[in-house]
């Protein structure tokens, strides 16, 4: 993967991106998925935000082979204080980081929103986590996508703000959009997670031992979920 070449997964995600966006592209890594969406000329400015430094300086240098200084606007910060009020960023992208860390940095950089963004977001597992802070914060699940790539099923979740919404524990656990829609790769990916779940559940019924009752009841529970599901 490159600033030319996106993996199929950031390509999903650089679809959600509307035209013209000021983009804030948090935890970017190289910053291949701002780098790729300015070379296609689809995005007005964005800011790529970076924790670590070598992914910075990674950051740094692809914006720079790409002559896009003046454009995108490299940032070491933790999470959203990587937005300045001025950017007047109109979408935020964390991809590749896991639900719980994803709704951790909205959560604590609350203040860095301005109300108006389109989310899009990558998790890698934790969905249900995220769409709970989503939930919680007025923002309604517009789009969800599913697909497979190296052996891993990824989730793309974009969100606007919208006022209160209420979804079901199901609808958190399972996407909104997906289970209404029920695509063949969300119905391969739960296929595979009963395979799994089933597993694992009889596993802890053996060992029984040091297994709470909750996470017994928790993991029952997503298997009677999921077999409904598939029907
Ligand atoms: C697995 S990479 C994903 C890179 C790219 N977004 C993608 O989807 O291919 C996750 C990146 O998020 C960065 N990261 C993790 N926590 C962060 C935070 N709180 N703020 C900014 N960046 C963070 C990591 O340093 C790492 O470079």
């Amino acid at each position: 993967m490159n600033e030319h070449t996106l993996s199929r997964r950031l390509e999903r995600v650089a679809a959600l991106v509307p035209a013209d966006a000021r983009l804030a592209d948090i935890g970017s890594d190289h910053a291949y998925l701002p780098v790729a969406l300015m070379r296609r000329g689809l995005i007005a400015m964005a800011v790529a935000g970076e924790v670590a430094t070598t992914p910075f300086s990674a950051a740094q240098r692809t914006v720079r082979e790409n002559g896009f200084e003046a454009h995108i606007r490299v940032r070491l910060a933790d999470g959203l204080a990587a937005i300045e009020a001025d950017d007047g960023i109109t979408a935020i992208s964390l991809c590749g980081m896991g639900g719980e860390t994803i709704r951790d940095i909205f959560e604590a950089g609350k203040a860095r929103l301005n109300g108006r963004e389109r989310l899009i977001l990558q998790p890698n597992g934790g969905e249900p986590e995220l769409r709970q802070w989503l939930m919680d914060n007025g923002y309604r699940i517009v789009h969800e996508d599913v697909l497979r790539e190296n052996r891993f099923d990824y989730e793309i979740i974009v969100a606007e703000p919208s006022g209160p919404v209420v979804y079901s524990p199901e609808a958190l656990y399972f996407g909104p959009l997906l289970m209404t829609e029920r695509s063949p790769s969300f119905l391969d990916k739960w296929q595979r997670r009963l395979r799994n779940k089933q597993r694992s559940l009889a596993g802890l019924q053996r060992a029984r031992q040091g297994v709470s009752e909750h996470t017994l009841h928790d993991i029952a529970q997503q298997v009677r979920w999921i077999t409904e599901l598939l029907g």
